[in-house]
């Protein structure tokens, strides 16, 4: 079983933040940000809303430097209305799970408006790019252009909402941007985010998560066709299902604890 850098933050417990984050995407995170503890490098999210995915982000990463990138009181900016974030509630929840302040830049602003200079000055290069702000091709656009010019060599991008129906232009911008198509590869698919890094780093953090029992429990499918290697944590559930598998989909969505139990026990 893998060990992680803490345990101290469970995803149970940040069920009591407002947000979102599936259990898949908290373990991903969690074994990719306590890989890099050894490599270094800062943690950024743009769009941290009352933070419950950079808690998760905070906790595993040792003592990195964060950088918080949200608009928050300026919701009349927030054109697509991608969740409506609350400095307040966000610094409320950073104390309440004990999350050392000194570790992190809060940037209150539309992310057009935040450079690489910026985030370099405070935080240093960033090897973990969260990009979870505004939802519309334009804001994503500029977000994957923030992420490419202060990525270290071996940064990873998470994005959110990659393959969501309800948010098509997220999976326009991904998909059609020129640069990180040529110079990354996905590597993993969560339940509601991808995983992006050049492709001299798949291998590195592949292996990461093949090494995480508790995921590998959720493993839908290894894809592997000529150099793409993705790792794929979700799967839609189709009409032809019979109950039987409907229901280990709901289980796998809804209660992963019981289901991994459940695969480990019948295994
Ligand atoms: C989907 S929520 C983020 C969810 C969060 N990561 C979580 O774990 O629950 C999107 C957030 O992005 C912020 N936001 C929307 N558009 C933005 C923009 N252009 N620049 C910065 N922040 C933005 C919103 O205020 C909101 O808090």
């Amino acid at each position: 079983m893998t060990s992680h850098a803490t345990t101290a933050v469970s995803h149970d417990a940040l069920r009591r933040i407002e947000g979102w984050l599936a259990w898949t995407d908290f373990a991903i995170m969690r074994r990719l940000v306590s890989e890099q503890n050894a490599t270094g490098g800062a943690v950024a999210e743009i769009g941290v809303h009352h933070g419950k995915s950079f808690i998760a982000l905070a906790a595993f990463s040792g003592r990195r430097p964060l950088y918080a990138v949200d608009l928050f009181g300026d919701q009349a900016s927030n054109i697509d209305k991608s969740g409506a974030g609350s400095r307040e509630r966000f610094v409320a929840n950073l104390d309440r799970f004990g999350i050392d302040r000194r570790r992190i830049t809060i940037d209150e602003r539309l992310s057009s408006a935040v450079t690489a200079d910026d985030m370099r000055r405070v935080a240093g290069a960033v090897s973990f790019f969260h990009v979870d702000g505004g939802h519309h091709l334009a804001a994503v656009t500029g977000d994957i252009d923030l992420a490419l010019s202060v990525l270290t060599d071996d940064g990873i991008i998470a994005f959110d909402d990659t393959f969501r129906p309800e948010w098509p232009e997220v999976s326009m911008a991904v998909f059609g941007h020129g640069r990180l198509q040529q110079d990354f590869r996905m590597f993993a698919i969560g339940f509601n985010k991808s995983f992006w890094c050049r492709p001299e780093h798949v291998a590195r953090y592949r292996d990461a998560l093949l090494g995480d029992d508790e995921l590998m429990a959720l493993l839908m499918k290894q894809h592997e066709v000529d150099d793409r290697h993705i790792l794929v944590f979700q799967t839609y559930p189709l009409p032809e299902w019979p109950l039987r598998r409907q229901l280990s989909w709901w289980l796998s969505v809804y209660w992963p604890g019981l289901y991994r139990r459940i695969r480990q026990w019948r295994r």
